[in-house]
């Protein structure tokens, strides 16, 4: 098989890729470990920054989210048993966020790579990378039990934290950046109202804790947790009783509840690879970097990179020039390293760490209280959460 660009991993950054590159008359071919069902099902994060969403409408792809996402002006900090309102909205001159399940935006980049003849290959093994320091990259793997090679101009990385392609750059070429949290975050889906209109991030002695949403009939909520601990060992009475003691308090603040039809706990991370590029591999999306999910940047992230890949490529094949290319990296790592120190503050600023002294406590406290009465503060935390623009 040849093709102009493999794109290894069929998430939002390698489909997205695949679709921005069609659009610029470019070829690819979308590679994946896991089935069309499990992608278009696996629970993940849900919110869209501005600049995500005006992308998404642009190409086309954004018809079902403008229809079913929600549109929220702004969120809420809550602390010492009181919610705190950012309005999004007017410190930022208009912008706002779009709460759009990812396996939604996943289904609809997947039927339109179909619409348009993209291959799509699910359901492959042994993925292996050869030859990325020259100009005929290959990428080998098992599919439908015979042996497959794709021959291309390049490989784009897009196969999440726990793929193969970033190992395919030597140690001795790149630095790893990585913080690990002493936490996790125990996330639910529930069958119940809303709570709330606009999510909430609460600081609580107990620790952190989200209420966000997914429509009107079903709501997503997180706390914080021990990363080892057994979702399995926390029934549906003692994971509400958790979400109370942290959610409801003096102001007379209250959870609707029901059925939780799905829970786990995913680890906290950290990290940035650079470069993001070595040879004709461009790594793009989770396989590069990775954020601590408060202030749900991962998502939007894949989209910033593979916004600027597809441009670059769209240049070399149009003109031969790789100037564009060969910054991709450096311009893709701007954003990333800003969206690093926000979810890092955001995460600093709401979770409880055990490890912390009571004066530390007490800065916490000082800097929520700092977010939400000065309106400088305030501008800080509502430009990054809608979304810094784009390169
Ligand atoms: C959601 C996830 C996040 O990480 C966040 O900061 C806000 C909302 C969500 O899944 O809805």
């Amino acid at each position: 098989m040849r093709t102009q660009v493999g794109i290894v991993g069929a998430g939002p950054a390698g489909l997205l890729l695949s679709h921005l590159l069609h659009l610029e008359g470019i070829e690819s071919v979308v590679i994946e470990a896991r089935s069309r069902a499990e992608i278009e099902s696996t629970i993940r994060a849900g919110v869209l920054e501005q600049g995500t969403v005006d992308l998404l409408v642009e190409v086309g792809v954004g018809e079902r989210m403008r229809r079913e996402g929600a549109v929220h002006r702004g969120i809420n900090l809550r602390f010492s048993g009181e919610t705190h309102r950012i309005d999004l909205h007017e410190l930022t001159g208009g912008k706002a966020i779009t709460v759009y399940a990812q396996h939604e935006v996943i289904k609809d980049l997947v039927a339109a790579r179909i619409a348009t003849g993209g291959a799509l290959l699910f359901e492959v093994s042994e993925v292996t990378l050869h030859d990325v320091e020259t100009r005929t990259p290959r990428i080998r793997f098992r599919h439908e039990g015979g042996q497959r090679e794709i021959a291309c101009d390049f490989i784009a990385g897009c196969d999440g934290f726990h793929g193969v392609c970033r190992s395919a750059i030597p140690q001795d070429r790149r630095t790893d950046y990585q913080h690990v949290y002493p936490f996790g975050w125990f996330g639910i889906l529930a069958e119940a109202p809303r709570s709330t209109e606009e999510l909430i991030y609460t600081r609580h002695e107990r620790g952190f804790a989200l209420v966000s949403t997914r429509s009107p009939e079903l709501q997503r909520l997180y706390f914080q947790c021990d990363p080892r601990d057994d979702e399995d060992r926390w029934s549906d009475e003692r994971i509400w009783e958790e979400f109370r003691a942290r959610l409801e308090g003096k102001d007379g603040f209250r959870l609707a509840e029901g059925p939780i039809v799905q829970k786990g706990i995913v680890a906290m991370r950290s990290f940035v690879i650079d470069p993001m590029r070595h040879g004709r591999l461009f790594l793009a999306g989770d396989a590069a970097h990775i954020v601590p999910p408060t202030g749900a940047k991962g998502m939007n992230l894949a989209v910033a990179d593979v916004r600027v890949l597809s441009r670059a490529l769209a240049v070399f094949f149009t003109s031969g020039r790789t100037d564009l290319l060969d910054r991709y990296s450096s311009t893709c790592l701007r954003r990333v390293w800003l969206a690093e120190r926000f979810s890092r503050w955001m995460t600093a600023m709401t979770h409880l760490d055990e490890t912390s002294d009571a004066f530390s406590n007490r800065l916490q406290l000082a800097e929520l209280e700092y977010v939400t009465s000065s309106r400088a503060a305030a501008v800080s935390l509502a430009e990054n959460y809608v979304g810094l623009p784009m390169a």
